[in-house]
């Protein structure tokens, strides 16, 4: 722990008194209690989410306001002009906390010494494509930057995967790092978590922060399924459930689901590019709950390790769950009754994750 005077103390002599008073301005002498600096790597740093990313991490948004941050930038060689722009801008922003930037194109640097890793760079997909088409080009990188985390990071890193597809390539990092706790491995199914908060929200009249517990179960693809069995909505001061709120079972069961699973693909054809902005923030989102933990009474989605579930999805995928986070580890929420019709669900993203994992694998094991 530094501290750090913040001001000068003011020293006065009151001589009719007799004696030496040392009048201590409280205003004056500030000392601001500061954490040791936390190592951060963002990959992908000259892309397009990296750039709506950066500046939350950089201005406290995510590991808190008295939270010193040695920023590390990583991309391929080819980005480095590019990179050179985004760290001028991050220079540019004359954030406090930003105790020195880091932009490297070399994992041994990236790597070194982290305590969060936010493995964003790959490439995405375009429009018409399935995320899963993704998968040779993108797990070659996954598999390659789990053996850096492996070889440089600390014990203790958190890793959040983003590129896709996100549940595989998360699960590649982490077989590839095996000495670091599979737990601390994550992969981002928050933006699909706030997509369904904010259809719910829009069809109620409500803001998204009235909907909470909303689950999503699964791949970060359109067999993902976004269940609102378990969510409540406040409407009038009081908490209802979502299905007795809205009073509309087909939507739920229907246009909902698809929506939010095709929310990506619509994203892609209006912008020509993939979503960004929302994925910036479902990532601070995603980060701010392991570091500060999630609110009482609140759980959230996350693509962890499905060793141990109470839920039957098979041991050894990388699966997105309700959870509870704590002390920077999850858990997962424990018996909430699972109907048919989610049942069905929950089986057919298992399966399409199941088959993904072994693609994956047949392809690093021919590389
Ligand atoms: P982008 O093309 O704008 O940026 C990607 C960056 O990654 C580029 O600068 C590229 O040079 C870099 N890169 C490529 N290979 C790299 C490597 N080996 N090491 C370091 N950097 C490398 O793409 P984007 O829009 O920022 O999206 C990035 C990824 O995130 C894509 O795979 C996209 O599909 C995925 N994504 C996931 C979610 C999610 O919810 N999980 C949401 C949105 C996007
Ligand atoms: C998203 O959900 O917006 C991202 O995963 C990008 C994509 O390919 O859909």
């Amino acid at each position: 722990i530094h501290f750090q005077y913040c001001t000068t103390v003011n020293m006065q002599f009151d001589l009719t008194a007799g004696d030496c008073l040392l009048q201590v301005q409280r205003s004056a002498l500030q000392f601001a209690i500061m954490s040791e600096p936390i190592r951060v790597l963002v990959t992908g740093a000259a892309g397009q989410i990296a750039y709506s990313l950066l500046y939350s991490i950089g201005n406290g948004s995510v590991f808190g306001k008295d939270q010193p941050i040695i920023l590390v930038l990583l991309d391929i060689t080819p980005m480095m002009g590019v990179l050179d722009g985004v760290l001028m801008e991050l220079q540019d922003c004359a954030l406090p906390l930003l105790q020195d930037v880091i932009a490297t194109d070399k994992e041994e640097i990236a790597f070194k010494d982290l305590d969060v890793a936010v493995l964003v760079g790959s490439m995405p997909r375009r429009e018409g494509m399935e995320r899963k088409d993704l998968l040779k080009a993108n797990v070659k990188i996954f598999k390659s930057q789990g053996t850096a985390l492996e070889k440089y990071a600390k014990k203790s890193v958190k890793v959040i995967v983003v590129g896709n597809p996100a549940n595989t390539n998360c699960l590649t990092a982490s077989k590839s790092a095996p000495s670091i706790p599979k737990e601390n491995f994550s992969c981002l199914t928050r933006l699909d978590h706030n997509r369904a908060k904010s259809q719910i929200a829009l069809k109620l009249g409500v803001t998204a922060d009235d909907v909470k517990n909303v689950i999503i179960w699964g791949n970060h693809s359109s067999t993902q399924y976004p269940d609102v069995n378990h969510a409540k909505v406040k409407l009038q001061g009081k908490e209802v459930g979502v299905y007795e709120a809205l009073k509309d079972d087909s939507w739920l069961k229907g246009e909902f689901i698809t929506t939010v699973q095709q929310r990506g693909a619509a994203v892609i054809k209006a912008r020509k590019l993939s979503s960004a902005m929302s994925a910036a923030k479902a990532i601070a989102d995603h980060i701010r709950d392991i570091w500060f933990g999630t609110p009482e009474g609140e759980f959230v989605s996350m693509g962890v390790i499905s060793d141990g579930n109470s839920y039957g999805v098979p041991d050894d995928l990388l699966y997105s769950f309700p959870v509870v986070i704590k002390n920077k580890t999850w858990k997962f929420v424990e018996g909430l009754p699972i109907n048919d019709f989610s049942r069905e669900k929950m089986d057919l993203t298992a399966k399409e994750l199941t088959e993904e994992k072994e693609t994956a694998f047949e392809f690093l094991s021919s590389a």
